[in-house]
């Protein structure tokens, strides 16, 4: 295929693209399981009307478009009173969990390479059951990913094997909450607990579990620790959440981050992001669904 010489017209472009469309499932006959998830039709218009308000401006000068940081700064402190956060924490909002996870992943570096210097190969310890953005992470990072076996009869991710891999280089443990395999919900306080005994970071991908346990939690189920109520003596505990309104690239993502030495998730104050400069639209719709669901309990 090549550029046509003479551009096509806003119609002929729309049909191709429909034409394009024709064999893809249509998620919105409700029988695709996962993948798109079907709002109500009222919080699907106003996102895709946030979305296409923020669709031009970026992220490259918060001077030039400051509304876009104002819109970051009020989506993590929204999420972070969801995960019973008090003001310590801190955050970015990303394209996703797997950025999420990279972000956590180089701040544990970085965390080490300030606190930890004398360790030349950090690793960090995880179950079998987490999600494979933490192989990225360690790829992209120079972390060594030191993987144990989890519970075989309830998935959990095995303390005891955890704490037989920790060694001398270990920097971070990982929980997640729930895993995305198996859907179940690693022992976080165990885990988090046992990070506080050898003064190493822990982080919780709740990139699933991070809206949807909290509003479970708020509806009287029984929903076990896995957020920012967990006591962190030594500061530590990074949580990122996200939850997929269609399109799928409209999400709500939010790596929140307990202080840690200093050490925020920022790669630099002007890029935040690992990919590229994000345009407007993401943070516009993580602060859209946030302000058009509502919290029918808010924490205080
Ligand atoms: C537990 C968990 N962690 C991380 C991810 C990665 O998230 P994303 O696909 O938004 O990068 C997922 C995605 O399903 C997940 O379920």
């Amino acid at each position: 295929m090549t550029i046509p010489p003479i551009g096509m017209t806003p119609d002929e472009i729309m049909a191709t693209l429909r034409r394009f469309k024709a064999h893809d499932m249509d998620w919105q006959s409700g029988r695709v399981f996962a993948y798109v998830y079907q709002p109500r039709e009222t919080a699907a218009a106003v996102v895709r009307d946030a979305y296409m308000l923020y669709l031009a401006e970026n992220c490259l000068d918060p001077t030039i478009f400051p509304s876009i940081a104002q819109l970051e700064r009020d989506v993590v402190r929204m999420i972070a009173g969801l995960l019973q956060g008090d003001e310590q924490v801190a955050g970015n909002v990303t394209g996703g969990g797997t950025e999420s996870i990279l972000l956590a992943v180089k701040a544990a570096r970085d965390w080490a390479r300030a606190h930890r210097p004398h360790i030349a190969q950090p690793e960090m310890v995880l179950s079998r059951t987490a999600h494979a953005a933490f192989h990225k992470a360690a790829h992209y990072f120079g972390v060594k990913p030191v993987v144990v076996a989890f519970d075989p009869v309830t998935f959990e991710a095995d303390v005891a094997a955890m704490r037989a891999a920790i060694t001398d280089n270990t920097i971070l443990l990982v929980a997640s909450a729930p895993c995305y395999s198996q859907g179940v919900i690693d022992p976080v306080p165990a885990i988090a607990s046992l990070a506080r005994e050898y003064g190493l970071l822990c982080h919780v991908d709740a990139c699933v579990g991070g809206i949807y346990l909290s509003f479970l939690r708020k509806l009287g189920y029984a929903v076990p620790p896995f957020d920012f109520s967990i006591p962190a003596s030594h500061p530590s505990l990074w949580t990122c959440t996200n939850t997929d309104i269609p399109p799928r690239a409209l999400r709500l993502s939010s790596t929140a981050t307990a202080p840690c030495g200093g050490i925020r998730c920022l790669l630099r104050p002007t890029q935040p992001a690992i990919p590229y400069q994000p345009d407007g639209s993401q943070f516009a719709v993580g602060w859209t669904d946030c302000r058009c669901v509502g919290d029918p309990a808010p924490p205080g």
